[in-house]
């Protein structure tokens, strides 16, 4: 089945059966292996990243759902060699620890951060409840989210300045 997507700003015309999965075609086929495949049926959210700017687990995702739009995983976050903010506080926080749930975390967060640029711990804490960290208490990933959302918004006011 020939499908039209962009995966991390990239044109991609494709020609995928229909029963792949997206998170077998974004490791396998493209070594994007940031997506991590935890329990493969929805309930951890380690597989997570944005189709059009919305999360979703691309284990319980089939390739016919992207055509014609637009995937974003880890790998497609950071500018150049440097880090994005959110992977800089999860480093900074000790919000990474195995850092197997990691980037799920960070697509979920990212989503958080461009729909609501100054999120209270709450909001963050229930934005995340999908996710499941079996290393951190969750305390320190919310710290990172917390820091990365200031230093985002700190960096969009100095460009505004
Ligand atoms: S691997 Fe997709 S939700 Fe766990
Ligand atoms: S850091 Fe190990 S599962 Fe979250």
């Amino acid at each position: 089945m020939e499908l039209e997507f962009t995966v991390n700003g990239r044109e991609y015309v494709q020609d995928v059966p229909p029963d792949t999965r997206l998170i077998d075609f974004l490791r396998e086929d493209l070594n994007l292996t940031s997506v991590k495949e935890g329990c493969g049926v929805g309930e951890c959210g380690s597989c997570t990243v944005l189709v059009d700017g919305k999360s979703i687990l691309s284990c319980l995702t089939y390739m016919p759902e992207i055509d014609g739009k637009e995937v974003l995983t880890l790998e497609g976050i950071t500018d150049g060699d440097e880090l994005h903010p959110l992977q800089q506080a999860f480093i900074d926080t000790g919000g990474v620890q195995c850092g197997f749930c990691t980037p799920g975390f960070i697509m979920v967060a990212l989503e958080l951060l461009n729909e609501n640029p100054d999120p209270t711990r709450d909001e963050i804490r229930k934005w995340i409840e999908g996710n499941i960290c079996r290393c951190t208490g969750y305390r320190k990933i919310v710290d990172a989210i917390e820091l990365a959302a200031r230093w985002m918004r700190e960096g969009q006011e100095a460009v505004e300045a």
